[in-house]
């Protein structure tokens, strides 16, 4: 839903209002290994901006709440959050959309399309175990796409690593300047609070039960006296050292920089305990970027252009009651309205959007209006795909939309053969989500191969098509671990190999090794073996 805060003040023309619109948006994601306390933040953000009263009721922990974007029993019985939906609330006059990405690692996939519908990203970090594998493929992808990057380190409450030493590993994996914005006061145990390096000031935290409230904050300068007796006086006499060191060695805050993505603000604190989330929330709300243009086929489109919005997710089956099809798409310029008429790009069709709606779990609002960054979910009757684009002329598209080379691939055995015709349309709808990429033997006599990024995949692909098409399959996961899109000489491909082909008809061939792989190139030196298909 969208508050117009404008129309208190002077009655604002159309533009200004969108310009206003536009101003006050941050859609931003949170990327991070899985059990560094994304789930965490996430409630603690929402509990700062007044979406959920009570800390406890995202998570479905102890059995004792939900999670807001849980939707599939799988993810309750593994803790895990495998859907992306949007998260939205006020916070400071700015409406901020937050888009919840899957933790685990082998739904990068999705992740990873996420990630293009957001304007920044949060990266959390464990400050026990810095930089994990995950976080290091999720950083790629944002900057790749020039997202700018705020890094929050966790769970200060736990004996953390030397904070110098934990910056410069930031720097040194992910090839980014590390800033620090804040500095934390004793780890562990002793975590007292931290010390906030723009500012000046000390922001001392209490521990309140679980963080189920808002947390207590004093502040001081870290000259007082009496912080001595606050915090200690080897903490204080640490930090007035650290500070010191930190002023004196360390580049300064360049707004440029971080947008530009070159640079990072460093957080520190703990989600459980509510230490540091608010004030991250207060530097966020100003740092991080409304929306931009959008990159297109044909140019950059400014926010402020007539409406356009691409689809950057599919969901099939999101709640029971509604058995349908969701395309999520991102406003990407201009006022989204009810009703509007729009012409799809790849199709040429002119479709009216008068059932959109977002969700915020299983309860739908239906949606009015949006403007540039917000997230709105579409009744999907199959026309959309990922990367479509939907507009008021209709002459918008997108040049590239990432993809990722599966890693294991599995064939599989239906169990009621009868089921035919609803195996097709589950492996239909689950593929166009991309929960699983399919390819297909051109001699049609067997199954196809599914290929994913990691296997729990394959479980959630076979949970949801027995949960939602009533159809029970045995995957069998087989030998493969590589696959390579043919290209070259169009005659040469063709009698090289045509035993696979993806979904779009494109020649692929399956190897099971980095050797195998090897050795067929260099035997056909005329043939390329590409990662992704050329177009992508
Ligand atoms: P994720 O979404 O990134 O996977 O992480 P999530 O928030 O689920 O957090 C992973 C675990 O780390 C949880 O523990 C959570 O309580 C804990 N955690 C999160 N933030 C902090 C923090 O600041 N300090 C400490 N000490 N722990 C934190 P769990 O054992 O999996 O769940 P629970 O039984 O504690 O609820």
């Amino acid at each position: 839903m969208t508050t117009h805060d404008a129309a208190h003040t002077a009655p604002p023309t159309q533009a200004r209002l969108l310009a206003h619109e536009i101003e006050r948006r941050r859609t931003f994601a949170i990327i991070s290994h899985p059990d560094a306390g994304k789930t965490t933040i996430t409630e603690k953000l929402l509990l700062y901006g007044g979406a959920i009263q009570e800390a406890g009721s995202v998570t479905a922990r102890e059995g004792t709440a939900h999670t807001k974007s849980d939707w599939m029993s799988i993810e309750q019985q593994r803790g895990i959050s495998i859907s992306s939906s949007a998260l939205t609330f006020e916070y400071a006059g700015r409406h901020i959309n937050l888009l919840d990405t899957p933790g685990h690692q082998d739904f990068s996939e999705d992740t990873y399309r996420t990630l293009t519908a957001a304007d920044s990203a949060l990266m959390v970090l464990d400050a026990a175990r810095g930089v994990q594998a995950q976080t290091e493929k999720l950083f790629a992808v944002c900057r790749n796409r020039g997202i700018p990057i705020l890094t929050f380190v966790n769970k200060m409450d736990r004996p953390a690593q030397d904070i110098f030493d934990l910056l410069e590993q930031v720097e040194g994996i992910l090839k980014i300047t590390a800033v620090p914005l804040t500095w934390p006061i004793g780890d562990g145990p002793d975590f007292k609070g931290v010390y906030d390096l723009v500012a000046k000031q000390v922001l001392l935290f209490e521990r309140v039960a679980r963080g189920k409230s808002r947390a207590p904050v004093s502040v001081t300068s870290v000259d007082d006296p009496h912080l001595s007796e606050l915090v200690g006086r080897d903490l204080h006499a640490k930090l007035q050292e650290d500070v010191a060191l930190i002023e004196g060695a360390m580049p300064e805050f360049d707004q440029a920089a971080f947008l530009a993505g070159e640079l990072t603000p460093v957080f520190f604190g703990s989600a459980m305990n509510n230490f540091g989330v608010e004030h991250f929330l207060q530097t966020f709300v100003d740092l991080a970027p409304a929306p931009g243009p959008l990159r297109t086929s044909e140019g950059l489109r400014a926010p402020e252009s007539g409406f356009s919005g691409f689809i950057f997710k599919l969901q099939a089956n999101m709640s029971r009651n509604h058995r349908d099809r969701t395309a999520f798409m991102r406003v990407s310029s201009g006022h989204f309205e009810r009703g509007m008429d729009v012409t799809h790009t790849r199709t040429g069709r002119k479709l009216r959007l008068s059932q959109a709606h977002t969700l915020f779990a299983q309860d739908r609002e239906k949606v009015e209006d949006a403007y540039p960054g917000d997230i709105v979910g579409l009744v999907n009757p199959g026309v959309f795909r990922i990367g479509d684009v939907i507009s008021v002329d209709g002459k918008v598209s997108l040049p590239d939309f990432p993809r990722f080379t599966p890693e294991v691939f599995a064939t599989m055995t239906l169990r009621d053969v009868t089921k035919r015709k609803a195996f097709h349309k589950g492996l239909t709808q689950l593929a166009e989500e991309g929960v699983v990429q399919v390819f297909f033997p051109t001699d049609g006599a067997r199954d196809p191969y599914l290929g994913a990024v990691g296997p729990l995949q394959f479980e959630v692909f076979q949970a949801r098509l027995s949960e939602e098409y009533g159809v029970d399959i045995e995957m069998h996961v087989t030998g493969y671990s590589l696959v390579r899109w043919l290209a070259g000489d169009a005659a040469q491909v063709a009698r090289f190999a045509r035993s696979v082909e993806d979904d779009q008809g494109r020649p692929v061939m399956l190897f099971r090794s980095n050797f195998d792989l090897q050795y067929t190139q260099d035997q056909n030196p005329e043939i390329e073996f590409l990662p992704l298909p050329k177009d992508m």
